[in-house]
């Protein structure tokens, strides 16, 4: 048996459930792992309040959680790309949040010694989708690149990979988050109203990454980019798509790459916030609140 945290409906988190669920020996290409860090993103009560249901429809009672990084027990028949005691991170569908888990092998990417759990269970979502950013719109040393929500799990690792660029970047966040990201390279900004006049007082911004989305971002971002095609946001909405801010597409490779920048030590994840598996409950509330810093993680 393991701990499993489930949903039976779709709805609001509080109709998450903490139990025990037996765990499934591994049969023909499947790989058992015990979970040692599990990664919270806004995806996870988004799938939970059933925002995704039409397009990945899950079957119910449902597990949440879409990576996670542990070491595996298990190796089912065919299995040849892990061992018994590897270290590995998990990236999928649904099925994250439970101590242990039985997955396809095609899910595993071995985990690199030299980054430990936390980190490596939030590479696949949120640094993943901070690197495909800094890719999509090619960053270079002559670039003067604006991120919004600059203190998240996405922006804080775009935000360090630019930087590696050498480019200039300026960072969106609250006051309480500008020494954190003056320690990553980048010169900070509060969001709100007279953001376009304090990014222009520090530069002209050639390139735009958004990773917290909404009305005002995405205001700053036209006022301040001339060529939009220069830009790109992790939250395309239809107000995004209206005012021609191209959505971020993930290269097949996202993975691998931020694996191995990780493992170089290109950028470093900031985990502030660490909760029991049992209370994956108040670690979705908080995320649901827009304000964390770097990641947030479940420790089975
Ligand atoms: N397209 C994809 O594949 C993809 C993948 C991953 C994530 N996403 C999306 O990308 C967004 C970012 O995700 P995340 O995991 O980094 O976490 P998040 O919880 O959405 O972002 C947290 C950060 O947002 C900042 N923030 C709050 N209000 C802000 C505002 N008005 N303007 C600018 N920044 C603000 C906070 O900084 P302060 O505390 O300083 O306010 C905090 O550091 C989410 O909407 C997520 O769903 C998309």
């Amino acid at each position: 048996m393991s701990e499993t945290v489930s949903f039976s409906e779709y709805g609001d988190i509080e109709g998450l459930e903490v139990g025990q669920a037996p765990s499934a020996a591994p049969g023909p290409g499947e790989v058992t792992i015990a979970n040692r860090a599990i990664s919270v993103n806004p995806l996870d009560w988004m799938v939970v309040a059933g925002y995704l249901k039409d397009m990945v429809p899950l079957q119910l009672p449902a597990v949440p959680g879409n990576e996670s990084a542990g070491v595996v027990e298990a190796v089912g028949p065919g299995v040849t790309s892990v061992a018994v005691g590897d270290e590995v991170i998990w990236s999928g569908f649904g099925g994250g949040y439970r101590a242990e888990a039985t997955v396809p092998e095609a899910t595993l990417t071995l985990k690199p010694k030299t980054i430990d759990f936390e980190q490596a269970a939030s590479l696949p979502i949120a640094a993943g989708t901070g690197y495909a950013a800094v890719e999509q719109i090619a960053v270079t040393s002559d670039d003067v690149v604006l991120i919004h929500g600059a203190a998240g799990g996405v922006g804080s690792v775009a935000v360090q990979l630019a930087v590696r660029r050498g480019a200039t970047v300026i960072g969106t966040a609250s006051e309480k988050n500008h020494d954190y990201l003056r320690s990553l390279g980048a010169q900070p900004v509060l969001y709100g109203d007279g953001l376009v006049d304090r990014v222009r007082a520090i530069g002209t911004v050639t390139a735009s990454i958004d990773a917290f989305g909404g009305a005002g971002s995405i205001a700053a971002t036209t006022a301040l980019l001339a060529d939009l095609s220069r830009s790109v946001t992790a939250v395309s909405d239809e107000a995004s798509q209206r005012a021609g801010i191209p959505a971020l597409i993930h290269p097949d490779d996202q993975l691998a790459r931020v694996v191995e920048l990780a493992a170089e030590g290109a950028f470093t994840i900031e985990v502030s916030e660490r909760f029991a598996l049992a209370d994956a409950r108040q670690a979705l509330e908080l995320s649901q609140g827009h304000h964390v810093r770097g990641k947030i993680v479940l420790i089975p």
